[in-house]
């Protein structure tokens, strides 16, 4: 039997990193060993076992992300931007091989530069949404933007609860990067983002999107294909927290590759669901 996986939480006291965590306690071969928070974090010092009503652990939340990681097969990432590209750049000079699965979405242009860097040294598994159902039609939307509906305007709407920070979502942008890679096209030359006033007539090949924010929805996405006689929704809803979770598990799994750890390299849930 293979020793059981060793994992480091970078934001485990977030609604997403909550749910890894449980996620990573009650998978059978995980092992958490680091629980990475803010140095002002009051959670510093706290069980993470206790941190989520659960009976004591032994796992503290720290600060000290570098003698985790040394501890560690695989960092899943749960923070937010700068922290992600701060720890992918810490992770590259260390000598210790870890992985890093981050489920972050937001990120500027420069950072994604910088996070593409640091996975020359370090193999990272970059995804706006763990579900394995996402990914599902991630590759449908590719395939239908290729072939049947491609000349079809495309529309993506997706909806969050109230306290999301970014829009659209990393899960709509990574669908309408797939429907703009199908085209042969740059997805930021022909996303229309939003939509005000007279804003004259559709143009060819413009790939729209528009965002809903409210309430507790977990999340909601939907890729429209529209012709003049038919329509195509290709459309994904997420019921429960727990999905992503589960999904950043079988990320981790696959990572870790039966204990030998994947190369250098960006990687992402296509890759996973391929196997
Ligand atoms: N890929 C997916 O499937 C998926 C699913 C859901 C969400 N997300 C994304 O995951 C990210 C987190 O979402 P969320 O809803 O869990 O957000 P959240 O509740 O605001 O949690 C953010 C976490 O990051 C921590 N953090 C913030 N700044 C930090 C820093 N400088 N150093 C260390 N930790 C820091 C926070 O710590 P404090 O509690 O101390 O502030 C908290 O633990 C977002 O980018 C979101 O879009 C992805």
């Amino acid at each position: 039997m293979n020793p059981s996986i060793k994992v480091t939480i970078l934001g485990p006291t977030g609604r997403l990193g909550r749910a890894i965590c449980e996620a990573v306690l009650d998978a059978p071969g995980m092992q958490l060993v680091g629980a990475i928070v803010r140095a002002e974090s009051p959670r510093v010092g706290q069980d993470i076992g206790e941190m989520l009503g659960r009976a004591p652990h032994g796992c503290l939340a720290s600060v000290s992300f570098e003698e985790s990681v040394a501890n560690s097969d695989i960092v899943i990432d749960a923070s937010l931007p700068a922290m992600t590209v701060s720890v992918a750049e810490r992770m590259a000079v260390l000598p210790h091989h870890c992985c890093l699965v981050t489920g972050v979405t937001g990120f500027k242009p420069g950072q994604l530069e910088r996070l593409a860097t640091a996975s020359r040294r370090v193999p990272i598994l970059m995804t706006g949404n763990f579900s394995l159902g996402i990914a599902v039609i991630e590759a449908l939307v590719e395939q239908a933007a290729a072939l049947p509906a491609k000349d079809w305007d495309i529309e993506i709407t997706e909806t969050h609860h109230r306290l999301k920070t970014d829009a659209p979502s990393g899960t709509a942008l990574l669908l309408g990067r797939a429907a703009a890679k199908a085209r042969g096209v740059d997805l930021d030359r022909t996303a229309i983002w939003s939509r005000e006033g007279v804003t004259g007539t559709r143009k060819p090949g413009q790939i729209g999107f528009a965002v809903s924010r409210g309430g507790s929805v977990v999340g909601e996405h939907a890729v429209r294909f529209l012709a003049e006689l038919e329509e195509l929704t290709i459309s994904h809803r997420a019921y429960d927290r727990n999905v992503f979770a589960r999904g950043a598990i079988a990320a981790a799994h696959w990572m870790c590759h039966g204990g030998k750890g994947r190369e250098a390299g960006l990687y992402s849930m296509q890759d996973v669901v391929r196997v």
